[in-house]
């Protein structure tokens, strides 16, 4: 019985394999219609939630399989103060797996720990959300059919932003890769990112609050949303909340190739005419987030 808690719980081998199913699931979805039947994914989402618990839950549809799905903590026991490990010891007589999120830290860790079925995270506080880091890695191995011999500009909120501590930690195992941090002085990347996945890793990055200098020189330019929901006050969030708007007159120097990213949801960091860009890919995103649970699903249920 396995969980994933961190995107480095998965091997890159592992990573090239979930990879490898997603691809076939689009080529052949007939295929792995049937294959989770009879099995139920419960989804807990303790914080709010779009793409990623409807994705879990399409996945689940398109396997075959049953969602049991508890979508508002106000509705659930947590309001009357039970505990995350006993949440997650109550759902283990009930599903076969978990796709967790929770405002707190640590705890999709402390359900794995104490439940008897696999747990997933769906994303954690201002820390991990491994699941969107696979969709992430689908669509770059699909717009630039490699992880290696890139560089990657991370732009916005890189301290509370989840989904860029999970994708550096995951490209940091390959080749080449260099990163460009570019963000207000309040929001930089945590120092235990920058300490313990780029310096350990010996990878090459700078930081900048500069997005238009640094434009020309990206392969991929990853935009994040302010994580308002994280801040001690609302003054902040107001004042940097629109520290960077991608428009199509930003876009003029960047790469032809280039391949805009974003988690979503976004708020004011991309201008709805960036939508027209071919090298906008935050929709396909989206799309190679549902292949991915399907793949990851899959195999945490061991199924052949
Ligand atoms: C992200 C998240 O929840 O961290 N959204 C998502 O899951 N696609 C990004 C965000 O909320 O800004």
């Amino acid at each position: 019985m396995r969980s994933v808690i961190d995107i480095l719980d998965l091997s890159v081998a592992e990573l090239d394999e979930l990879v490898a199913c997603a691809n076939d699931i689009i080529e052949n979805p007939e295929k792995y219609a049937h294959k989770c039947a009879g099995k139920k994914l419960a989804t807990l989402f303790f914080e709010p939630s779009t793409r990623t618990r409807l994705s879990f839950e399409a996945a689940m549809y398109e396997l075959g399989g049953n969602v049991l799905s508890m979508s508002d903590a106000k509705s659930s026991s947590a309001a009357k103060g039970e505990s995350v490990a006993d949440t997650a010891k109550t759902i283990s007589c009930y599903a076969d797996i978990i796709a967790m999120r929770h405002p707190k830290e640590g705890a999709p860790l402390v359900a794995s720990m104490n439940a008897s079925i696999p747990v997933i995270n769906a994303g954690d506080g201002g820390h991990n959300h491994p699941t969107q880091t696979l969709a992430d890695l689908l669509t770059i191995s699909r717009e630039k059919g490699r992880f290696n011999n890139i560089t990657v500009g991370f732009c916005g909120d890189l301290k509370f932003g989840r989904t860029v501590h999970s994708l550096i930690s995951a490209l940091s195992r390959y080749e080449n890769v260099k990163f460009v941090l570019i963000s207000p002085e309040e929001l930089k990347l945590p120092s235990y990112v920058k300490k313990d996945i780029i310096q350990k890793n010996n990878l090459e990055y700078v930081q900048t609050t500069d997005l238009e200098e640094v434009m020309p020189e990206l392969d991929i330019l990853y935009m994040t949303r302010v994580q308002r929901e994280r801040f001690f006050n609302e003054e902040d969030y107001l004042r940097l909340k629109d520290s960077y708007i991608l428009t199509p007159e930003k876009l003029e120097t960047a790469k032809k190739d280039l391949c805009i990213m974003h988690p979503l949801p976004r708020v004011n960091e991309i201008s709805v005419a960036v939508d027209e860009d071919p090298r906008a890919c935050y929709f396909k995103q989206v799309l190679n987030g549902k292949y991915m649970r399907m793949a990851l699903i899959l195999k945490l249920l061991e199924v052949k």
